[in-house]
C-alpha cells in the first residue's frame, strides 16, 4: 500500500522551461513541482542551443513567424495557435530576460536575432552563441526558488495517474526516497518532455522517454500525431550517448555540409541547401552516409578562430571528441531531438481528461504539425506553459473522491537499449512497413514480459501511428509511400491500453 499525501494547491511535473513556467505563472495556488533529476538536469530545455524564436526586430511581424511555422509544418499546423505562438513569443522573450536570462544584445540594446533553417528572415533571440537553454533555464529556476508559492521536489521519479471515476486526473504517483507515494492535488500539469530516451542516437537526455505521454494515454487523453518525431541533422558523431548537438546556427552562420571527398553536398538535395527544412537535411545527411560517404559539417571559413568564444557548448563537445572545429570539419548524425506529437491540449494546456493539463515537448498544441521550425520549442514551452499555470489556478477547488490508479513498470536496462536500437533503426529518418512491422513486432514481445512499461507505451504509439500514416509529411519519411495524402492530423485514444478510435 503506497502513501498517500495530499498537496492543496497544483501539481507540476516536470522542470524544464514548460513546467516551471507554468509553476510560476500560477500565482493564485500553491505549485509542487515534482522532478526525477535536480533542477537544471534531465530536461531538454537546458541543452537547447539555438535559442527562442520570436519577433523581435522592427522588420518582423508575429504574423510572418507564423507563417514560417505553418509552412514548416507542412500542412499539419493549427494556423490559430501558430499566430498566439507568434502573437505571445516576443513578450515570453522579454519575461525571461527580465528574470535575467541574458539573450544576446545588439549594440542599442535590442535582442540580436539569428538566422536559422526555414526562418524567412533572422529572427532567433541567443544567449551567447549557444548558451539559450542554459541561459534561459538558470534565470528561471532561481525565480522559481525565490517565488513564495512554488515548492519543488526533486528525487521524484513519475510512475503513476490517480483518476476520478468522472476522468479528471487528482494525483500522481511517484517513486521517491525508495518507495511509492501517491499525491493528491487540484490538477496535474505534466511537463515531461520528449521521448529521445527512446532512440538509440538521441540529443536529449535519456531518461525522456515518454511517460508522462504513455500515463496520460492510458488514462484516455486524447493523443495527437505521435509518428511525427524531428530528427536534428547535425548531432556530433563522437560516440557518445547522448549525442551532442552541433546548432542549426552553425549553418545559419554559413557552415556548410561536406562528404567524405569534401563535396559541399546540400545544394544536390535542396534548393535552399544548408538553410533547407530540417528533415530535408536529416535525410541528405543519412544518405551520404548510407552511401559511405560520411557526412561532416565545415564550419572552418564562417566560424573558424571565433569558435570557443561564438559558440562555446559545440566546441567543448567537439574537443571530448578529440576534434579541434577551427581546424578539422566536425563528424554529424542525425538523431532525435524534438517530439512534435503529444497530448492534445487547447489554448491553455488542457487536455481532453478534466483537471489534466500538458505543456512543453509532452504536449500537442497543434504549433508544431509534421516540423517543428527551429527554436520554437523554447518559445512554445514558455508562451503555452504560462498559459497553463494560469488556467490551472483559476479552476474550482474540487473535493478528491475514490482514485484509481495508472501504474507504468519500469523498463529493464538491456530491454531498453534493445528498444532504442530497434527504434532508431526501423521508426527513424526512414521508415517503410516491414521496418515497422519487425518493431511492432519486438514492442509487442516486450509488453507480453514486461507488461505497461512507459517506454514500450510510447514506443507504440509512435509504430503504429507511423505504419497507419502511408504518406511522406515532414519528418515522417516513408520509402514505401513517398507520396502524399490530404493533410490530417492523427488523432487517437487509448482504451484499456488499446487503441480505441483514431482520427487521421
Ligand atoms: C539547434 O540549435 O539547432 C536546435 C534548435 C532547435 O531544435 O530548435
Amino acid at each position: 500500500m503506497a502513501e498517500r499525501r495530499h498537496f492543496d494547491g497544483i501539481i507540476v511535473v516536470g522542470a524544464g522551461l514548460a513546467g516551471l513556467s507554468a509553476a510560476l505563472a500560477a500565482t493564485e495556488r500553491k505549485v509542487l513541482v515534482l522532478t526525477g533529476a535536480p533542477l537544471t538536469q534531465g530536461c531538454s530545455s537546458a541543452w537547447a542551443q539555438g535559442g527562442m524564436a520570436a519577433a523581435l526586430s522592427p522588420g518582423d511581424l508575429p504574423a510572418l513567424h507564423a507563417q514560417d511555422t505553418v509552412l514548416a509544418g507542412a500542412g499539419l499546423v493549427d494556423p490559430v495557435m501558430a499566430a498566439l505562438l507568434a502573437e505571445e513569443g516576443p513578450e515570453a522573450v522579454r519575461r525571461l530576460a527580465g528574470l535575467g536570462a541574458p539573450f544576446d544584445r545588439t549594440e542599442d540594446g535590442d535582442f540580436a536575432q539569428s538566422l536559422e533553417a526555414a526562418h524567412s528572415r533572422p529572427r532567433v533571440a541567443r544567449v551567447k552563441g549557444d548558451q539559450a537553454g542554459r541561459g534561459v533555464m538558470n534565470a528561471l529556476v532561481k525565480a522559481v526558488l525565490s517565488a513564495g508559492h512554488v515548492e519543488v521536489r526533486s528525487g521524484a521519479v513519475l510512475r503513476g495517474l490517480l483518476q476520478a471515476v468522472c476522468g479528471a486526473v487528482c494525483g500522481v504517483v511517484v517513486q521517491m526516497d525508495g518507495r511509492l507515494v501517491e499525491i493528491t492535488g487540484q490538477a496535474v500539469i505534466l511537463a515531461t518532455g520528449g521521448i529521445g530516451g527512446l532512440y538509440g542516437v538521441t540529443t536529449t537526455p535519456a531518461e525522456l522517454q515518454g511517460d508522462g505521454l504513455a500515463l496520460a494515454a492510458l488514462a484516455g487523453a486524447q493523443i495527437g500525431d505521435p509518428e511525427f518525431v524531428q530528427f536534428h541533422p547535425t548531432a556530433i558523431d563522437i560516440g557518445r550517448d547522448p549525442v551532442p548537438l552541433a546548432t542549426e546556427a552553425l549553418r545559419g552562420e554559413g557552415a556548410k555540409l561536406v562528404n567524405n571527398t569534401g563535396e559541399v553536398f546540400m545544394t544536390a538535395y535542396h534548393a535552399e541547401a544548408e538553410l533547407a527544412p530540417r528533415d530535408v537535411v536529416a535525410r541528405a545527411i543519412h544518405a551520404e552516409r548510407a552511401a559511405g560517404r560520411g557526412a561532416f559539417l565545415d564550419a572552418r571559413a564562417a566560424v573558424g578562430d571565433h569558435f570557443p568564444e561564438a559558440f562555446p557548448a559545440v566546441f567543448a563537445a567537439c574537443l571530448s571528441g578529440g576534434i579541434d572545429p577551427r581546424i578539422q570539419p566536425i563528424p554529424v548524425v542525425p538523431a532525435c531531438h524534438y517530439h512534435m506529437g503529444g497530448i492534445v491540449t487547447d489554448a491553455v494546456g488542457a487536455t481532453s481528461l478534466p483537471r489534466l493539463f500538458a505543456v512543453g515537448e509532452c504536449a500537442s498544441t497543434g504549433v508544431h504539425g509534421a516540423n517543428r521550425l527551429a527554436s520554437n520549442s523554447l518559445v512554445e514551452a514558455a508562451v503555452f506553459g504560462t498559459r497553463a499555470g494560469r488556467d490551472a489556478a483559476n479552476l474550482t477547488p474540487t473535493s478528491i473522491t475514490a482514485l484509481h490508479r495508472i501504474l507504468l513498470n519500469p523498463l529493464p536496462s538491456p530491454t531498453l537499449l534493445e528498444l532504442r536500437q530497434a527504434m532508431s533503426r526501423d521508426a527513424g529518418v526512414l521508415r517503410d512497413a516491414e521496418g515497422l512491422l519487425r518493431l511492432l513486432g519486438l514492442i509487442g514481445r516486450l509488453e507480453a514480459s514486461h507488461g505497461p512499461c512507459g517506454a514500450l507505451v510510447a514506443a507504440r504509439l509512435v509504430a503504429d501511428c507511423a505504419l497507419a500514416r502511408q504518406e511522406s509529411r515532414g519528418s515522417h519519411f516513408r520509402q514505401d509511400y513517398p507520396g502524399q495524402m490530404e493533410p490530417a492530423r492523427t488523432l487517437i485514444t487509448l482504451k484499456d491500453g488499446v487503441m480505441e478510435s483514431r482520427a487521421a
